[in-house]
């Protein structure tokens, strides 16, 4: 049945990962994925992540299904990580809240869910640039795609114009995608007042709001500051869902952490909402993997080791500017006459270099340096020893 079948295209981040893996050629730079790794380009783990699985490894814990909407501590705990306990939502329980397969099972129970019961146009708006995964999970659910101006080429920040002009005249009651924070590809976020405005803008056009909240902490540092955008259009009565992803604030990347939220107008609605999760997630996953979900609790919910991972979160995030400087400096020092300084303005995990699709193809050619077609550079896996040869061949495919 499968003789018609041609070759899929390599996916855009794994794919090229495998690519780069097979280069033979040396020196090279693998900058596909955004994983953060120790200097030497080996796996970091953090430390209270292993503590924590002895500890949990000790009591002898069961193996029992989580339940269709998973464990009950967990999605209590990631609520509150974003919205705070403090949030009326939270408090209210209005929020139908269940775990999933990390961000972007979160993403797809989400679209899957506003593809069967959103009463208005399945289409989904995203940033002109944005995670490449973001357009292909809503199209499998059965929305159309299309995009709102984000990026501004000149400065290396934000065109908000561009971005209030274009949320204002696609049809009301849109549904809309956000970065909560470290804007991926890009690492240009919204500042507080731009925050408000958009939210204002979404709640009097009557904007549906998919958050996806990946990078919280790692844009300011602060994991309360990076919320600010959430918490604004939740405060603001937005309709909004939250999908969260414990893969880079505590690493369980292959573990698998995550939750999504729809927040709803009442206790009522969010019993209903929570019934039709249910739905789609039991001919999906059926029910969401325990050991992650645990790990994560137990980070978020024991004060030793919340403390203890607030530690170690710091130095990440230290280290992480610091490539980011190093980074900068070394494009300046090759005598670029470029302004860089858009590198240290953009923030989290991830800068914008501004280079072409030609010039990103010239990399890989001639350098053996890969990267995202959108000329991303994952600061978080850049190695000390390679940021001096991969800004000197950035400056020579630009020049
Ligand atoms: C990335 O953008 O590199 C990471 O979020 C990995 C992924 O799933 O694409």
């Amino acid at each position: 049945p499968w003789s018609s079948l041609k070759m899929a295209p390599i996916d855009v981040t794994f794919g090229l990962s495998e690519a780069c893996k097979k280069d033979s050629r040396s020196p090279k730079v693998n900058l596909a994925i955004g994983v953060y790794s120790n200097d030497d380009g080996s796996s970091f783990v953090f430390p209270v992540v292993h503590e924590v699985e002895k500890y949990i490894a000790g009591k002898g814990l069961d193996k029992e299904y989580a339940g269709i909407l998973g464990l009950e501590s967990f999605r209590r705990a990631s609520l509150e990580f974003a919205l705070g306990s403090e949030s009326k939502a939270v408090i209210g329980g209005l929020c139908a809240t269940a775990q999933t397969v990390a961000g972007t099972s979160a993403l797809r129970v989400i679209a899957t869910f506003l593809a069967k019961h959103y009463p208005y146009e399945k289409t989904l708006y995203i940033s002109e640039y944005t995670w490449p995964n973001h357009a292909p999970i809503f199209k499998e659910a059965g929305f159309s795609v299309k995009s709102f101006r984000y990026y501004n080429w000149k400065t290396g920040g934000l065109d908000s114009e561009g971005l209030y002009q274009d949320l204002k005249s696609i049809p009301k009651h849109s549904v809309v995608l956000f970065q909560a924070c470290g804007h991926n590809p890009t690492g240009v976020d919204p500042v507080v007042e731009e925050w408000n405005e958009i939210s204002k803008i979404c709640k009097d056009c009557g904007h549906f709001v998919v958050i996806d909240n990946v990078y919280q902490g790692f844009a300011s540092g602060s994991h309360e500051k990076d919320a600010t955008s959430i918490r604004r259009l939740v405060d603001d009565g937005n309709n909004v869902a939250i999908c969260q992803t414990f893969s880079k604030n505590f690493g369980l990347y292959g573990e698998r952490v995550g939750t999504a939220t729809i927040v709803c107008s009442s206790v009522d609605e969010k019993r209903i909402v929570e019934s039709h999760l249910k739905l789609v997630i039991r001919p999906m996953y059926s029910n969401p993997p325990i050991n992650g979900a645990r790990i994560a609790t137990e980070i978020l919910t024991n004060p030793q080791y919340r403390n203890q991972w607030l530690k170690e979160f710091n130095v990440v995030f230290e280290d992480i500017q610091s490539k980011r400087v190093a980074f900068h400096d070394a494009l300046v020092k090759t005598g670029s006459k470029r302004d860089w300084s858009h590198i240290l303005r953009q923030k989290g995990w991830f800068c914008f270099t501004s280079l072409s699709e030609e010039q990103v193809a010239m990399l890989e050619k001639d350098y053996a340096i890969y990267m995202s077609k959108a000329g991303r550079v994952p600061v978080v896996a850049l190695r000390t020893s390679e940021i001096g040869y991969l800004a000197n061949a950035i400056h020579s495919v630009m020049k």
